[in-house]
Parts: structure tokens; sequence; C-alpha cells
């Protein structure tokens, strides 16, 4: 999501049911508004009028207010107050029903300034109210259950029809428009096989992430609510099933047993001046050894292609929620159950032999992407400087959105006690990690998305909620309050020396993220947030 073409669709769409004088929430959230935080950092109250509100959550409302007595610094309870609401102030654009089937909810969620619903954001979204998820809601028309059951319902739609895209456009029970790139119409549009419905479209890049996203969601649910009937009442297996069918296509290599090059099952390529907004080789990507038991990404949670297309951490998020489903799976529909399991433990063992390469400085740590061909010859690495090249490329980075190789015990692959896992964590937060950023302002992880030099808010949460060190969550804490350009709120990067230079006014998901990382500090170390950071 670049910012220039943020900029040509912010403000195209309201909410339905928000009134018509509302101010455009991006451009309300690019500015300060009153009444300011009584600390130093003196933050603006950034939540939107409550008749402007797209949802109103009781449940919300109480843990605010609770909160408020857990929190002692005034600055850092201003910014849970902006942030963590956003999601259900500012993007649910649409709840209703099918018109199929009037029992079946659906909600379209946003990713907040592009008005187009994210399978990997709006998952995320949801996820910060996990905390208050509950089935047996006193309201029983405004809750997270249904915002979660609609969600599901509606993903599931939509990756049953096209299940190599990463975003989409409203259903149109919603009769809300459909919203299209701005691109200059002199050039092509992108062109990507299989062909998508652009009405039902929004971009349609293949990422292994988003369709794990939707196993997150629906296990996200489930894991609380214990509602298994849902999962059976509309069309949720199919959609796992249409899954399973992407991830077997994605589990060929790029040539056949006597060397003639297969049909590549997604094609993608955009007329772009940046190298990772397209794919090389017209659309296929970078040839990969087939069959090692790992599913092809061509794009990251970034929404950038990758160059080795076993992109690391997708890989292991979809074996990770693949295999929670499997109980879901097992009241629907036994074989299907079986299959999942079966691609679940093949992915992470195919993680543990090729995933995994020696780092010259760090020792043994997980890639973030390969392709098969160098794994073979790690044993070689000191004697052959060519596959020294290759295992460079292969370990390259970290990429500051979820999932990442920082972000592996939130995904729940493994704990973060875990070997690998730690020297992994060790690199991706030093500067051998070519996409750290560092300066006085923001120290982290970022990406070819918007350059060098530009660090991840999100990134910097990720690192406290994986962490259990008191000084390096402070620290976290300090930098995040540190590094709102005075807007109160989670902005998608920010440059690492000037506070100033920032993208996305509007990016709910680091919102929600900043939200959910205070709730579970306050479950895990609750004396961090008695303290003062005015210091
Ligand atoms: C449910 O919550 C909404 C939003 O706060 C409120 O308007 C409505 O009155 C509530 N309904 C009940 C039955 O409490
Ligand atoms: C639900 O109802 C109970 C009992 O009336 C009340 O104590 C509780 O605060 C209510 N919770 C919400 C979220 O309204
Ligand atoms: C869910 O809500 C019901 C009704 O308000 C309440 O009795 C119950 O304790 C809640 N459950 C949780 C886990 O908060
Ligand atoms: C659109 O692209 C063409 C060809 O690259 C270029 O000549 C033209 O200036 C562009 N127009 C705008 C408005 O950017
Ligand atoms: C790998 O890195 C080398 C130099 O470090 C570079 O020349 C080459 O293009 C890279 N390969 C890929 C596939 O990115």
């Amino acid at each position: 999501m670049k910012h220039t073409l943020v900029l040509a669709l912010a403000g195209a769409v309201a909410a339905v049911g928000v009134p018509s004088d509302c101010p455009a929430y991006d451009n309300y959230a690019a500015q300060s508004h009153p009444p300011v935080s009584c600390g130093k950092f003196k933050d603006p109250y950034q939540r939107p009028d409550s008749r402007c509100r797209t949802y109103a959550v009781p449940e919300v409302e109480e843990t605010i207010t609770k909160v408020k007595s857990q929190i002692k610094d005034p600055d850092l309870y201003r910014l849970f107050l902006n942030s963590w609401p956003n999601t259900v102030d500012t993007t649910i654009l649409w709840r209703g029903v099918s018109d199929d089937n009037p029992d079946e909810e659906l909600a379209f969620i946003s990713t907040g300034d592009i008005h187009a619903m994210w399978l990997r954001d709006s998952a995320n979204q949801l996820q910060s109210y996990k905390p208050i998820l509950n089935i047996t809601s006193n309201n029983s028309t405004n809750n997270i259950a249904t915002l979660y059951r609609g969600a599901i319902n509606l993903q599931g739609r939509y990756i049953r029809k096209f299940p190599h895209c990463n975003s989409f456009q409203p259903p149109p029970e919603s009769k809300l428009p459909p919203h299209h790139f701005k691109r200059n119409l002199s050039k092509r549009a992108d062109t990507v096989n299989p062909p998508y419905d652009p009405n039902v479209v929004f971009e349609c890049k293949y990422e292994l992430d988003s369709l794990s996203a939707f196993l997150q969601l629906s296990w996200d649910y489930y894991d609380v609510t214990k509602d298994i009937k849902f999962f059976g009442k509309f069309h949720w297996a199919e959609a796992v099933k249409t899954i399973l069918k992407v991830a077997n296509d994605m589990i060929q290599g790029t040539y056949t047993e006597d060397g003639s090059v297969n049909k590549s099952p997604y094609t993608w390529l955009r007329d772009a001046n940046s190298a990772t907004e397209t794919v090389s080789n017209n659309g296929v990507g970078n040839p990969v050894v087939g069959n090692l038991g790992l599913v092809r990404s061509f794009f990251r949670p970034s929404d950038d292609s990758t160059i080795y297309q076993y992109f690391v951490p997708a890989n292991m998020m979809f074996s990770r929620f693949l295999k929670a489903c499997v109980v879901i799976m097992e009241s629907i529909d036994k074989d299907t159950a079986a299959q999942m399991t079966k691609i679940a433990d093949s992915i992470s063992k195919a993680i543990d032999e090729h995933g995994i390469i020696k780092h010259p400085k760090y020792g043994d740590i997980y890639a973030f992407e390969v392709d098969g061909f160098g794994s073979s010859n790690l044993m070689v690495r000191n004697t052959h400087p060519l596959t020294i090249v290759v295992l460079a490329n292969a370990s390259g980075q970290d990429d500051a959105n979820i999932p990442s190789l920082l972000s592996i015990p939130h995904l729940g692959y493994k704990s973060a006690s875990d070997p690998v896992y730690k020297r992994t964590r060790d690199f991706v937060l030093s500067r051998s990690n070519p996409y750290f950023g560092y300066g006085p302002v923001l120290n982290s992880i970022g990406g070819p998305h918007l350059g060098p030099g530009m660090a991840w808010p999100m990134a910097v949460i990720m690192q406290t909620m994986t962490s259990n060190d008191d000084d390096e969550i402070v620290h976290g804490i300090k930098q995040l309050m540190g590094s709102t350009s005075g807007l109160g709120l989670m902005h998608e990067s920010v440059n690492t020396h000037d506070e100033s230079k920032w993208t996305r006014s509007w990016f709910a998901w680091a919102n929600g993220l900043f939200g959910q990382m205070i709730l579970d500090l306050l479950d895990r170390k609750p004396e961090l947030l008695k303290k003062s950071y005015q210091a």
C-alpha cells in the first residue's frame, strides 16, 4: 500500500449509516484534535465524534474505562484510547446479511485509508479485540462476535471465488461502490492469471499469508467461543478446500523431472518502476525446486514481491493455523481434516530441512525466503563462494509486517525460548539485517516497500510483544510514544531521523496492534504500565 496510491483514493466513500457531514478520517487523523493529554507529549484526542463512528460496541467502551486506572502515564493511556478502538470506530464500512441466506452475517472491514478489505489486515484488526470476544454478549446487535462471523463468512466468499487475491471490494449487498486503482490511464492495468473480476477484487497479489489469515481468523473465533456449529452452517469448509487446492498447486516447482517447465498456477505483471511491484520471468518469479513440502508465495505481507518464493514466515503461519483448524474441520469433513494435518506437518518438516541456514555471525537461523536450490549446498558453504552468495540472499532480511521472522512466537509457531528463534531474533533486530533502520527517532525493521531509513512502528510493537525483558519493553514503549509526530496514532512507517516524515495517517491494523500490545502487557507485565514514561 504505497502512500501515493493512498492519496489518490482517500475519502472516496463513507461507511453505511455514518452521517454524510462526518469528516473523512484520513484527513481527520492527519490533524490534531483537542483536548490534549496532560503529559509532555500532549497527544491529541483522535477518536471520531461518537455519531461519526462506524460501529459502537459496549464492551470496547467498558474496556477503555477499565484500563484507564491501570495505565499510569497519561500520554500512554491516550495512545491506547486513540488507537485500540480505531477498527470499530472507523473501518466497519458495512454489516449485514447475505442475499443468499438471511442467517449468514457479513462484515466489510476496510484497512483504513484504502476502502478495500485485505484478508490479512481484517483478520488482524479483529484479533486486537480477541480479549473481549464473547459469544454471549449482552448486546445482540453490537458485539465483537458478530464481526468475527461476518468477516469469516465474507472472507470465505472471496476465497472461494478468487483464492489468489489479497484485497477485495465491498459485497454487492452493501450497495457500496467498488474502488479502483487510480493509475495513469495510458498504462495498462495488472495482468494476472487466473483473471479476476475487478468489481469483486481490489488487488490480486497471491500471498500465502492472506490465505493463512483466514485460518487465523477462524481459529481465533473458535478458540474463544468453541462455536463449532457456526463453521458447519455456511461455506467455511469449501473455502478451506479451495485453500488446500491452491497450496497443493503451489508446492510444485518450476521444472518437471525431465527439465521441461511447469505451467505456473498463477502469474502477475504490473507496469511498475519498482522491482517489488512486479514479478520476474514474465510474472512467474525466480525458479524454485518443487515438492519440498514448502508452499510458494509470490508476495510478502507488505504486498512486495518475494525474491525467493518459499517465504518462510508465511509457511510457518500457514502450517500453524492449518493445524489449529483441524479440530474444526473434523466436525464437518474428516478426510479434509486429515489432509490438513498432512500438509501442515509436511510444511513444518520442510522448514526444518530447508528453512534454516547458517549465518556467518549468528549461526543457525530461520531464513526469510529460500528457493530450495541453496539448501542442499549448506554443507559446503565455506568452500563454495557461489553458495555463499545464494545463502546471503536467502537469509537476507525480515518484513516489518506480520508474518515475519520476528513474530514467530506471536504466530504460535515456536516459543520465544526456541534457540533457533532466539538467534533469528538477534539477527533481524541487528544492523546485520539490511532493512534494520536506526537513528534517534525509531530503531526498527523496515523493508523495500518504503525503502531504507523508514522503520515501522509495527515491528517495535512486535518486538515488545515477543519480549520478556523489562528494559527492552520499556524502551519499545518509549520509542512508540516518541514517534507519532504529535498525532497520537500509529503510522505505517516513520523516518528513523525525522519524526515528521511518516506514511499513512490511518492504518487501522497498526493501531489495533498497539492496543493489543497494551492489553497483553496488562496480563503479562502490569507493573510496566504502572510506570511513568515522562522521563
Ligand atoms: C447495544 O449497543 C448499542 C451501541 O452502544 C446501543 O445503541 C444499543 O442500545 C444496545 N442495545 C441493547 C439492547 O442494550
Ligand atoms: C451485561 O449484563 C450484566 C448483568 O446485567 C452486567 O453486569 C454487565 O455489565 C453487562 N455487560 C455489558 C457488556 O453490557
Ligand atoms: C460474556 O458475556 C456474558 C453476558 O454478559 C457474561 O456473563 C460472561 O461472563 C462473559 N464471558 C466472558 C468470558 O467475559
Ligand atoms: C502517464 O504515463 C505516460 C507514459 O508513461 C506519461 O507520458 C504521462 O506523463 C503520464 N501522465 C501522468 C498524468 O502521470
Ligand atoms: C543475490 O545477490 C547477488 C549479490 O549479492 C545479486 O547479484 C543477485 O542478483 C541476487 N540474486 C537474487 C535472485 O536476488
